[in-house]
């Protein structure tokens, strides 16, 4: 356990400590992401990264809000100044800088800023219960955690558009039809599929699991010839550690592979 305020962060015992649950516990506020929330973050993630034991991350809020956005609260006497001069929002790119995977599970309200943190995740699981949106421009802003960016990269240019120029909501059946979420579950048994996903992903080698996320994500970044080298390259690399040895032997072998994650 941890001694933050604005989150809990928990090794979940039924995995042996192998998946980590961080929970946003600003209930007040709907879990409003102010600085202080984005610091513990940052020092969450860093941890979780740093620590061999813990293989899988899942992040998650209330029942009633993943999000409701970054504080308003907070931002709203902010000059552009303020604003620019201290680059406000670019602590997430430490969040993102994860190497590790996690996922995002998201309940109720995943608004602005909340919708933002969960695209951050390397894929939504979300409660039939979750709502999505980019409400900024009823604030008279727009997004500025990167919403409008993986919005666009996740569902297309048409419904990102509509999404941002309306601050309209999505609801969890729209946003699995769309491709936003990987998956819709029972708002009750939501952080249970979550951990039990991300079980599944702490079960497999740490070195492939890392490699997925650095090649999907190359993805994004790169044309699809550059894209395939990359992948084939990180490919290749995987056949120096000795988990693609004990993979694969495992296999021949018809038994359970003991990974090293070396
Ligand atoms: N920032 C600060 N406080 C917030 C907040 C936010 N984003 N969202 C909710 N709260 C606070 C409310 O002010 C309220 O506090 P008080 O009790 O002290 O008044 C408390 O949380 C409960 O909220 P509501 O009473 O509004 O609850 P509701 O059930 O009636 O409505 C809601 C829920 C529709 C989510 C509504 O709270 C809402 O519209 N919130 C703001 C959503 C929004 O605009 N988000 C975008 C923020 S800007 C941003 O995120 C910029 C970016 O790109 C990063």
């Amino acid at each position: 356990m941890s001694d933050y305020e604005t989150i809990l962060v928990e090794q979940r015992p039924e995995t042996n400590g192998a998946v980590t649950l961080i929970t946003l516990n600003r209930p007040q506020a709907l879990n409003a992401l102010n600085n202080k929330v984005l610091s513990e973050l940052i020092a969450a993630f860093a941890a979780y990264d740093a620590d061999d034991s813990q293989r899988c991350a899942v992040l998650t809020g209330s029942e009633k809000a993943f999000a409701a956005g970054a504080d308003i609260k907070e931002m709203s006497d902010q000059g552009f100044a303020d604003m620019y001069g201290n680059n406000h929002f670019g602590g997430w790119d430490r969040v993102v800088a994860t190497r590790k995977p996690w996922i995002a599970a998201v309940s109720g309200y995943a608004l602005g800023g909340g919708c933002e943190v969960a695209m951050m995740a390397d894929f939504i699981i979300a409660a039939d219960s979750a709502k999505f949106g980019q409400p900024e421009i009823k604030l008279g802003v727009t997004p500025g955690m990167g919403g409008s960016q993986r919005m666009a990269r996740a569902i297309g240019k048409a419904k990102t558009m509509e999404m941002c120029l309306t601050g309209r909501m999505m609801d969890a059946e729209e946003a699995e039809r769309s491709g936003l979420v990987a998956r819709v579950v029972p708002a009750a048994d939501l952080v249970e599929e979550a951990v039990k996903t991300a079980e599944t992903i702490a079960g497999m080698g740490p070195l492939a699991a890392l490699a997925v996320k650095e090649m999907v994500d190359a993805a994004f970044e790169t044309t699809l010839t550059q894209g395939v080298a990359f992948e084939r390259r990180l490919f290749h690399g995987l056949f120096g550690s000795e988990d693609q040895k004990e993979g694969m032997a495992a296999f021949v072998e018809k038994r359970e592979a003991k990974w090293k994650g070396r």
